[in-house]
């Protein structure tokens, strides 16, 4: 999958998938499905680190991350996230961050609002990276937003994200992601952009969706927004097995002959 695949299947209005993915293992499996992309998202924080936030992960670690995933999907179309304030300092700094995810293997980066940022995707669009956006709920602003929720109630949230999305795509995104928005924004917006939207949280009427990997997999019962559908209980699964393990370990019934070397 390639960028001009992409904007083809939004042209032929066909909905595209994307998945968060952080290791090899798991981009190996994605890599033989069907889903249309992989976002290398900075809730590698939450999700893979334990933090209670995206702001503590760092360039080298999504490095980590980017190149892991590369390596074990090589067919798919693999965005990384910029990390919170990694793009926020001077223009050649931001630029190393953006070199960094590119040259672990990247295909195109993502990066949180519009205001301040401007310039610097033009910059990186002109110097051969697809720039995906972020509106709405946008994690590294969670100190100024005050908690995860819904955006773009108000009628004055609402015409802003409707004017930065339509900037973002002026300035040369080729798509955006669009975070627990209402339904009817999100679709007011992919009907007025060009551009791909991607939504999560933002109802049907987007070009595409994404859904973090552990989230749609069950991974964790304790977090359900409204938004995540589970695809699996892999909670109960895993700990089904890993009982199942412990038991036979202590009942001596592993390993059996066959699992032996003689
Ligand atoms: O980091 C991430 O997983 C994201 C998605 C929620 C869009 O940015």
């Amino acid at each position: 999958m390639n960028i001009n695949q992409l904007i083809q299947l939004k042209t032929e209005n066909k909905k595209l998938s994307m998945l968060t993915c952080y290791d090899y293992t798991s981009a190996k499996i994605i890599n033989q499905s069907n889903v249309d992309m992989i976002l290398v998202g900075d809730s590698a924080a939450m999700v893979m680190h334990g933090h209670t936030s995206t702001l503590p992960i760092d360039i080298e670690t999504m490095a980590l991350h980017v190149a892991a995933v590369v390596r074990g999907a090589p067919d798919k179309f693999i965005v990384a996230d910029l990390p919170f304030m990694s793009y926020r300092k001077s223009l050649s700094d931001n630029m190393i961050a953006v070199e960094t995810l590119m040259k672990v293997g990247a295909h195109a980066v993502k990066l949180e609002g519009l205001n301040g940022n401007e310039e610097l995707i033009r910059h990186i669009v002109d110097s051969g990276v697809p720039v995906m956006g972020h509106l709405g709920l946008t994690p590294q602003s969670v100190n100024t937003l005050g908690g995860y929720r819904v955006q773009g109630k108000e009628y004055k949230t609402k015409i802003k994200i409707i004017t930065d999305a339509k900037k973002l795509q002026e300035v040369g995104c080729f798509s955006v992601v669009l975070e627990c928005l209402p339904s009817t924004l999100a679709k007011q917006i992919t009907k007025a952009l060009e551009i791909i939207t991607i939504g999560i949280g933002a109802g049907n009427d987007t070009d595409g969706q994404v859904l973090v990997i552990q989230d749609m997999l069950g991974m964790s019962s304790d977090f359900k927004p409204k938004f995540v559908r589970r695809y699996l209980d892999a909670e109960q699964l895993f700990l089904k097995a890993f009982n199942a393990y412990d038991a036979e370990v202590k009942s001596a019934e592993f390993p059996n002959q066959q699992e032996s070397y003689s």
